[in-house]
């Protein structure tokens, strides 16, 4: 049989039908008809394919291990936020809210392609941020299970921007690496609290591919102010996401799609002179307090 346009989905299946992986099969199979389906609608002329195989290539070239283009390729494209839903959907069996998280747990966001350096451990009130330009804050939270039930030794691994909108990996000696990032222990009550600035909106990395993506489509490459999390504890399902800061802009028009309001919090100013002193912290100062729920694992 001759390769033709409406015969070529079947041609193509049929080369991957002694897929012995019935999971890898299913993926090709899916793969093969939206791709040819894609092709047929857009019909790309051979240059336009060309094109998009440099787009590829480049973001290939401009991923190693301080940066990760294809990561934020599927952000912009809402793929990365597409897949965390429906994770997050599958692991609560099926039950999840209106925007598809689990309703009992903390929602789930993006990791985004900046969890790149290994959060060196912290003690519990330290400070994550070793230059001391930005606005000073307290993070506090404790994390439970959906019944209330304290998680004592959870690991948090947190990371920001600074206060001008940069991470460590792209601050060109202005941060040293490790800064904006901690790893900490929650005490025997589940709870856990450290230092560090506000973090202000930043655009995603523009000086790529997918910058050039979206200045040709007029897109904005901004994320509203936030810090990341990773949450675990043994016999829990672990939670990645954000708290973000009430008021911060581009909450509404998030470039990566990962807002959920679930998850804003205020950055309360207060003015405690005996707070600030029990915590290591200038007078006045920001505050803020993240709850985290874990969904207990399936037994
Ligand atoms: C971030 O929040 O670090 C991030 C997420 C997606 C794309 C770029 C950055
Ligand atoms: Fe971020």
């Amino acid at each position: 049989m001759d390769f033709s346009e409406n015969d070529s989905v079947d041609a193509v299946l049929a080369s991957f039908a002694d897929t012995p992986d019935p999971r890898l099969r299913e993926v090709m199979d899916g793969l093969v008809r939206h791709l040819h389906g894609f092709l047929r609608d857009v019909r790309p002329s051979l240059h336009e394919w060309e094109q998009a195989i440099d787009f590829l290539t480049a973001i290939g070239q401009r991923s190693d291990e301080h940066r990760q283009e294809f990561i934020l390729f599927s952000d912009v494209m809402g793929a990365s936020m597409l897949v965390e839903t429906m994770e997050a959907t599958r692991q609560a069996g099926g039950a999840s809210g209106a925007t598809g998280e689990r309703v009992d747990a903390t929602a789930s966001t993006v990791l985004g392609p900046f969890h790149v350096v290994t959060s060196p451990e912290r003690a519990l009130g330290d400070t994550i941020d070793s230059v001391g330009t930005g606005e000073p804050c307290l993070i506090e939270g404790s994390v439970r299970a959906p019944d209330g039930t304290t998680v004592p030794g959870a690991r948090i691994d947190v990371w920001q921007a600074d206060e001008q909108g940069s991470y460590d990996v792209e601050s060109e000696g202005r941060q040293p690496i490790g800064n904006g990032r901690g790893l900490f222990t929650a005490d025997d009550d589940g709870r856990f609290w450290f230092r560090s600035i506000v973090p202000a909106h930043y655009p995603i990395p523009t000086d790529g591919p997918v910058g050039a993506l979206l200045r040709a489509t007029k897109r904005h490459p901004y994320r509203p102010a936030h810090v990341h999390f990773i949450v675990e504890a043994p016999g829990y399902v672990p939670v990645t996401t954000h708290v973000f800061v009430e008021g911060s802009p581009y909450l509404d028009s998030d470039a990566v799609f990962a807002v959920k309001q679930s998850l804003v919090r205020d950055f309360a100013a207060v003015d405690d002179a005996d707070a600030a002193a029990r915590h290591g912290l200038p007078n006045p100062f920001r505050r803020a307090h993240f709850d985290i729920v874990l969904a207990p694992e399936a037994s």
